[in-house]
């Protein structure tokens, strides 16, 4: 399939993330926004970053810097971004309203071959496909920041989305070297999120009844679960945790399990909470101070590539 035509509706982070992903597989890629200094802003950045990967060795592909953008190009006219697509993939900003209207308007122009995915964080894709004639042409494929460097896509249909269209997408996902996930029906948070806060909850919990400090919480993570979660997940390491394998540890460890959830508590509402979320803020700011977030920022994101070729090396 590499060598067809992707559109990217909205060059902005993301958007740009995409391009240089699909450019790396060998696809012609079209990069559309309402903007078009925007436009000549995403061709001119990405011509930047994709040379600075070559010389830094990180550039995915097999394909050189120069030729991988070459593949790249940008439009401002939805019109001309449709024809002959095979995907797309939506980058605008997370406004429902912004997304509807967006849709309402792919809806018209969409050919029948395309499928359209939208990279949102927080929207199921039936509250804005619903009405559209191509709604089983369309789906979520949310990627996670930096999609260049962590490779998991949550694949999420709507009620009405084609099946065939779900497996072309984690077909293209896979050409792209990403990871793939499929959602069997859409849920609010797909997976991702939902695991996500349900930590975010109890680290909170604790941290709230002065049970443990913030960096000893976020440290459980980085330094304990998160050294295991890096390779495998959290039903994986049940199964290697129990000489029988999961049945085995769900035998052995299922009453503590169910003793601790027990404990838990309310979920925290984390807006009306004020003072813990202000003594969370002060704990963290000592970690971090706001003006040094960007720096910290940068080396995670250095430890992530890192990581990432790391775990290319596994099997
Ligand atoms: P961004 O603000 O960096 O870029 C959005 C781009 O869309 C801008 O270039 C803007 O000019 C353009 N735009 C606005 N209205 C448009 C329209 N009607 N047609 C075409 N282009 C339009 O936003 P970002 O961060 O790239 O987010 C895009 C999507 O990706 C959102 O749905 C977001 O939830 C999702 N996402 C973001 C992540 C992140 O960490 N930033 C991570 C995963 C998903």
């Amino acid at each position: 399939m590499s060598g067809q035509k992707i559109g990217i509706v909205g060059s902005g982070l993301i958007g740009r993330a995409w391009a240089m992903l699909f450019a790396s597989a060998g696809y012609r890629v079209q990069l559309y926004d309402i903007l078009e200094s925007q436009v000549t802003t995403a061709l001119a950045e990405l011509r930047k970053e994709l040379q600075q990967l070559e010389s830094k060795g990180r550039l995915r592909g097999e394909l050189s810097a120069e030729r991988q953008y070459a593949l790249i190009s940008g439009c401002i006219q939805l019109e001309q971004l449709v024809q002959d697509a095979l995907h797309i993939q939506e980058c605008v900003p997370e406004q429902l309203e912004l997304k509807r209207s967006l849709y309402a308007q792919l809806d018209e122009l969409l050919e029948p071959q395309t499928v359209v995915a939208s990279s949102t964080s927080t929207f199921m894709p039936s509250l804005y496909t619903e009405p559209l004639k191509r709604r089983s042409q369309m789906l979520v494929a949310h990627p996670l920041n930096p999609p260049y460097f962590i490779p998991l896509v949550e694949l999420v249909p709507a009620p009405w989305t084609n099946t065939e269209a779900v497996e072309r997408t984690r077909t293209l996902m896979l050409a792209l070297g990403q990871r793939p996930v499929v959602l069997k029906r859409e849920i609010q948070g797909f997976a991702t999120n939902r695991i996500q806060y349900a930590i975010l909850n109890e680290v909170w919990r604790l941290v709230a009844a002065g049970i443990i400090s913030v960096a000893d919480a976020d440290r459980v993570l980085s330094d304990g679960l998160g050294m295991r979660y890096a390779l495998m997940g959290s039903l994986e390491t049940a199964h290697l945790n129990a000489p029988g394998g999961v049945s085995d540890y769900f035998q052995r460890f299922g009453g503590e399990i169910a003793a601790v959830s027990a404990t838990y508590g309310p979920t925290p509402n984390v807006c009306a909470e004020s003072e813990t979320l202000a003594e969370i803020a002060r704990q963290c700011e000592q970690l971090v101070p706001l003006e040094a977030l960007g720096q910290r920022r940068a080396a995670r994101d250095e430890f992530l590539t890192r990581l990432s070729e790391l775990k290319r090396q596994l099997p």
